[in-house]
């Protein structure tokens, strides 16, 4: 080897050994250096900002429900690493999303949007008002107006006719998955409802988190017959919810174990303690083996994971941080499985032409080959949901928070909606019957995968 091969040999080393992302945890500007590569990653895919787009909305194929969340990841970036040169999209794109009634209703979703989609955005508003994101101006949707208003757009279609109370899936009779009942869209309701319990201390919100929790519970969507709680996907109406789909996502363990730990620590009452532990001890089974690496263990292993859930550990990720936040008692063991699992993010997120593009399975040895929006969620939320002690945990309204709401945002109180029964469309529609079997089928391949 002669002497110009060698210098390029060690130039092209050195390269790739700069470009890798290399965190010491010990120091916070390492921390910082290395999460800023992977927020980077993460804006890649924001072209909201350009002429022509829409502001709000991540590049094809993420759908708006993704983009709600995925702001999310941005506003808890900011939070953890006091870098807000995002700050600005994210707060234009949070507002413009909002729709005409202030709800994250917006026309051009109307079409298509469930339950869960709306949901994801209020949650991510009620984090803004958690964290005292930058206030909008006066006449604009303050962020815990926002949150109140989907919250109560949601609790309004409690449907009481079919399994005994729950959200459906879909919003609107048009759309597949009308006759569903989902674990994740009733999740939505009972964290935001958790939350605003704690922020705004109305008792109306609380009662709403115990009705989600006895009817998920009471449908076996949650099971309590043992001492891990296992967390399903759904059933339909057709069968009064008696099937259930059995597939566990990483998303629904958290959006209920959070919120089982904010009602814990709003309430003190150690029931809710015990329900948050027992969604904890199950959702070990989203780690590797050995490891402890997470994964999205129900499509992963075999290579099944759709856009969608290619984010859902972010999701779960920043729920595990918002358990150890509200209900310490858990924190230590939880942190060692993100500390694992971190270990596995940092080989991963080696890919890519900028030599630092996350990875899906943190398991395999470097990356794996896969990138997108979900990929870069995943590992900056594992990776900041490390960080939740070194800023102050979820304001309220008693403890500095300043976003402003109204009770009744969205169009109305809710407090006595569940002795109504909303009007429900019962037009039989055509092609509702095939749609349903398509469904049906849609998931037995995706719990055959699983079982394979
Ligand atoms: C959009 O935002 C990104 C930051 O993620 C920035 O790099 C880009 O220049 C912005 N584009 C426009 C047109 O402002
Ligand atoms: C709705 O879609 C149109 C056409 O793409 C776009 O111009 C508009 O900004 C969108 N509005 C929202 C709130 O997404
Ligand atoms: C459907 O389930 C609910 C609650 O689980 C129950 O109260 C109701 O009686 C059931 N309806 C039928 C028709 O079985
Ligand atoms: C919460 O419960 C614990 C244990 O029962 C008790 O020691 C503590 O004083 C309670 N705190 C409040 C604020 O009620
Ligand atoms: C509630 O959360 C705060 C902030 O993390 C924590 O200091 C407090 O101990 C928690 N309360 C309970 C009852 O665990
Ligand atoms: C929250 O933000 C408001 C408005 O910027 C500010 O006055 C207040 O001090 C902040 N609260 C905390 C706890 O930082
Ligand atoms: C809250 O909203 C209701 C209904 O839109 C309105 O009548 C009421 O004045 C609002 N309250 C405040 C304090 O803004
Ligand atoms: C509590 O929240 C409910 C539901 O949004 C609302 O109707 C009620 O007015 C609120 N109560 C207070 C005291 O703010």
């Amino acid at each position: 080897m002669n002497r110009s091969s060698l210098s390029f040999l060690l130039l092209a080393l050195v390269a790739s050994v700069a470009s890798a992302i290399d965190i010491d945890f010990t120091s916070e500007s390492s921390i910082n250096d290395g999460l800023a590569l992977v927020a980077k990653g993460l804006m890649d895919y924001y072209n909201g900002n350009n002429t022509g787009e829409t502001p709000g909305m991540f590049s094809h194929p993420y759908y708006w429900w993704e983009a709600g969340a995925a702001w999310n990841s941005m506003l808890d970036y900011w939070y953890y690493t006091g870098d807000d040169q995002y700050n600005d999209l994210l707060k234009s794109s949070l507002l413009f999303q909002v729709g005409d009634n202030w709800d994250y209703m917006p026309q051009n979703q109307t079409t298509t949007e469930g339950n869960d989609d709306q949901g994801f955005w209020g949650v991510t508003v009620m984090a803004a008002a958690e964290k005292n994101f930058s206030n909008p101006l006066e006449h604009e949707p303050q962020w815990l107006y926002l949150a109140q208003a989907v919250f109560n757009t949601m609790a309004a279609r409690w449907d009481n006719q079919h399994c005994g109370g729950g959200l459906r899936w879909q919003i609107f009779t048009w759309n597949n998955g009308y006759n569903y009942k989902n674990t994740v869209s009733n999740g939505c309701l009972f964290n935001i409802g958790a939350r605003l319990a704690r922020y705004t201390g109305n008792a109306t919100y609380a009662e709403w988190a115990e009705r989600v929790w006895d009817w998920v519970t009471s449908q076996g969507f949650i099971t309590t017959d043992k001492d891990v709680y296992q967390v399903f996907d759904g059933g339909f109406i057709e069968d009064n919810c008696t099937e259930i789909v059995n597939l566990e996502w990483t998303y629904n363990s958290g959006l209920y174990m959070a919120g089982a730990a904010v009602m814990y620590n709003h309430t003190n009452d150690t029931k809710w303690l015990g329900r948050a532990e027992r969604i904890w001890k199950r959702s070990k089974v989203f780690f590797m083996d050995n490891t402890n690496i997470m994964y999205e263990a129900a499509c992963q292993p075999s290579l099944q994971c759709n856009t969608d859930q290619r984010c859902f550990n972010a999701i779960f990720s920043r729920f595990l941080g918002l358990t150890c936040l509200m209900a310490p008692p858990l924190n230590a063991e939880i942190q060692e499985y993100l500390a694992a699992t971190s270990v596995g993010i940092l080989q991963s997120c080696t890919g890519g032409s900028d030599g630092h593009t996350c990875g899906l399975n943190w398991g395999h040895d470097g990356w794996d080959g896969y990138y997108g929006l979900g990929e870069q969620m995943n590992a900056l939320e594992a990776l900041q949901n490390r960080l939740v002690w070194t800023r102050p945990p979820p304001l309220t309204a008693d403890t500095g928070a300043s976003s402003v709401g109204n009770g009744s945002a969205g169009g109305g109180s809710v407090a006595d909606i569940v002795t109504n029964t909303i009007a429900i469309e019962t037009k039989d529609r055509a092609g509702a019957g095939i749609i349903t079997a398509i469904i049906i089928v849609m998931f037995l391949v995706s719990a055959w995968w699983m079982i394979v």
